[in-house]
């Protein structure tokens, strides 16, 4: 997949990996990253799928709805990237912590829902929740941070709420941070992430 690499900058620090939304690509939010560690070594990826002119990181068939069959093959595909790139670029994979945005944050829960073991943490910026109806694998202890929106049209409180209970039930240790932007990320959100990383991370 197409993507940038970093290196890290302690010889012994984790990978940040970025997702951005529907329509971005690889650039967007390396600030993120860097506001959030600038130690870390970053792995920013861009999306496969080609929406007319816009990257994603899997299909949907319409606002919200999915199309399930790519999202399970992409979400695989992408976890075969992360293994492939940390062998290619020599990072931890066991320190691998996942910053996705909207359809990346998508992406990004898609692979805790699929895969035991396959980050370290996540900061899921504006998540639906990926699929309904499948046991989770377990995720004890697994810190997650949800940044929502109160009055989020994409992502409605309903749908956070489901997803921190499935993630929760699932074992992981989830924390929320609510705003009223809608959609956008904020400020706040961006500093209780890094809050959320230097306690955990
Ligand atoms: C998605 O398709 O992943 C969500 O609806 C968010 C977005 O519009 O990218």
């Amino acid at each position: 997949m197409k993507h940038i690499f970093k290196q890290g900058k302690s010889g012994n620090e984790n990978t940040i990996f970025l997702l951005h939304g529907t329509g971005g690509n690889e650039h967007d939010l390396l600030p993120l990253a860097e506001m959030i560690d600038e130690e870390a070594a970053v792995l920013s990826v861009r999306g496969n799928v080609d929406e007319n002119g816009m990257n994603r990181f899997f299909r949907r068939l319409a606002e919200g709805i999915f199309d399930e069959e790519d999202l399970i093959f992409r979400t695989k595909e992408l976890k075969n990237f992360v293994d492939a790139a940390a062998e290619e670029h020599r990072f931890d994979r066991k320190r691998v912590i996942a910053v996705g945005y909207s359809n990346g944050a998508n992406i990004a829960g898609s692979l805790l829902f699929h895969y035991e073991n396959v980050l370290k943490g996540a900061v899921l910026l504006h998540p639906m929740v990926p699929r309904r109806g499948i046991a989770l694998p377990e995720l004890t202890g697994l810190p997650v941070f949800i940044g929502a929106g109160v009055n989020d049209p994409i992502c409605p409180p309903e749908e956070t709420e489901d997803l921190m209970k499935l993630l929760h039930g699932a074992g992981a240790e989830v924390e929320v941070c609510w705003g009223n932007h809608g959609h956008q990320l904020t400020q706040m959100e961006m500093e209780q992430a890094k809050a959320w990383y230097i306690k955990y991370m």
